[in-house]
C-alpha cells in the first residue's frame, strides 16, 4: 500500500478548492450510473446497475435496501470511488470523481471517505490495532496525527467497538463479528466526512449490532458525517433520514419521497 505522490496531492488540493463553492450541501450527486460486466463465451454483458440517479445531502443518513444481487454493494463501491462506473458520473463532496487519476482518487478517499466492507477486507498479516492505524498512515503528512496520537485513537476506537482486549489479534484469530467491528473502527479512524457501510451489522448479534448502530449515528450527530448504509437491519433502516430501495439494479423508490 502506498500513499499518493506529491504532484497528485497538489492537483487534488487545487481541485478541492475549486469545488469548495456551490456543491457543499450535496455530499453525493450520482447521475445515470450504469455498471456492466463482460461475460465469457461472448454472451451479452451483464448489467448490474441500470441507470441510478441519487442525491444525498451533507449530514444525511441514507439506508440502501434491496434483495441479494440487486446491486447494493456495486452501487456503494461506485459512490465511494472504489470502482469506476461503465457510464455515468459521481460527484462526491463536490469533486467529480471521473476527473481524478487513480492516485488522486486514493488521496481523496484517504482524506474524506470511510468504508465498511461487507466482507471486511482486513489485512491478515496486521493485527486488529495495526489495521485500524492503516487509514491514519495514508493521510497526507499535514493531516496525519503524531504516532502516539494515532495509536491512542486506534486503541480508543477498538475499545468503542468492544475489542479493547483483542488489539493484538490477527484477523484469522477473530470471529466474523469481531472482524466486522475492526472494519468499523478502521472506517472511523480518519474521521471521514462521508462513511459508507455495507451491512455493518450483518454478522452481529442484536446487542452488539445495536451498539454499532449507536456508534454510527453518534458519528453522524456529533461530527455531521454523512452515512450511506446498506442494511437488512430494520432498526438501522428505521433511523435513516431516507431509505433507497434498489431492485434489479435500479432505484424502485425512495422513502420518504425525495
Ligand atoms: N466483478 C463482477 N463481475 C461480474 N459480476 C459481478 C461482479 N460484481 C458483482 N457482480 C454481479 O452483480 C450483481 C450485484 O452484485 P452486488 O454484490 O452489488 O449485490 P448486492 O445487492 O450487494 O447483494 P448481497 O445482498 O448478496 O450482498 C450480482 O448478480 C453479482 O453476481
Ligand atoms: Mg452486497
Amino acid at each position: 500500500m502506498r500513499g499518493p505522490d506529491a504532484r497528485s496531492t497538489v492537483r487534488l488540493v487545487r481541485l478541492l478548492r475549486l469545488n469548495a463553492r456551490g456543491f457543499s450541501s450535496r455530499m453525493i450527486v450520482a447521475r445515470n450510473l450504469i455498471q456492466r460486466y463482460t461475460r465469457a463465451n461472448a454472451s451479452p454483458p451483464l448489467t448490474v446497475l441500470g441507470g441510478v440517479d441519487l442525491d444525498v445531502a451533507a449530514g444525511e443518513v441514507v439506508a440502501v435496501l434491496g434483495p441479494s444481487g440487486s446491486g447494493k454493494t456495486t452501487l456503494l463501491g461506485l459512490l465511494a470511488g472504489l470502482d469506476r462506473p461503465t457510464q455515468g458520473e459521481v460527484h462526491l463532496d463536490g469533486v467529480p470523481l471521473d476527473g481524478l487519476s487513480e492516485d488522486e482518487l486514493a488521496a481523496f478517499r484517504a482524506a474524506r471517505v470511510g468504508f465498511v466492507f461487507q466482507n471486511f477486507q482486513l489485512i491478515p498479516t496486521l493485527t486488529a490495532f495495526e489495521n485500524v492505524l492503516v487509514p491514519l498512515e495514508l493521510l497526507p503528512t499535514a493531516r496525519r496525527p503524531e504516532p502516539r496520537e494515532a495509536e491512542r485513537r486506534a486503541r480508543e476506537l477498538l475499545e468503542r467497538v468492544g475489542l479493547g482486549d483483542r488489539l493484538d489479534h490477527h484477523p484469522p484469530q477473530l470471529s466474523g463479528g469481531e472482524q466486522q467491528r475492526v472494519g468499523i473502527a478502521r472506517a472511523f479512524a480518519n474521521q471521514p466526512r462521508i462513511l459508507f457501510a455495507d451491512e455493518p451489522t450483518g454478522n452481529l448479534d442484536r446487542e452488539t449490532g445495536h451498539g454499532v448502530i449507536e456508534l454510527l449515528l453518534a458519528l453522524n450527530r456529533e461530527r455531521g458525517t454523512t452515512l450511506v448504509v446498506v442494511t437488512h437491519d430494520p432498526e438501522l433502516a428505521a433511523r435513516a433520514t431516507r431509505i433507497v430501495h434498489l431492485v434489479g439494479g435500479r432505484i424502485a423508490r425512495i422513502e420518504p419521497a425525495s
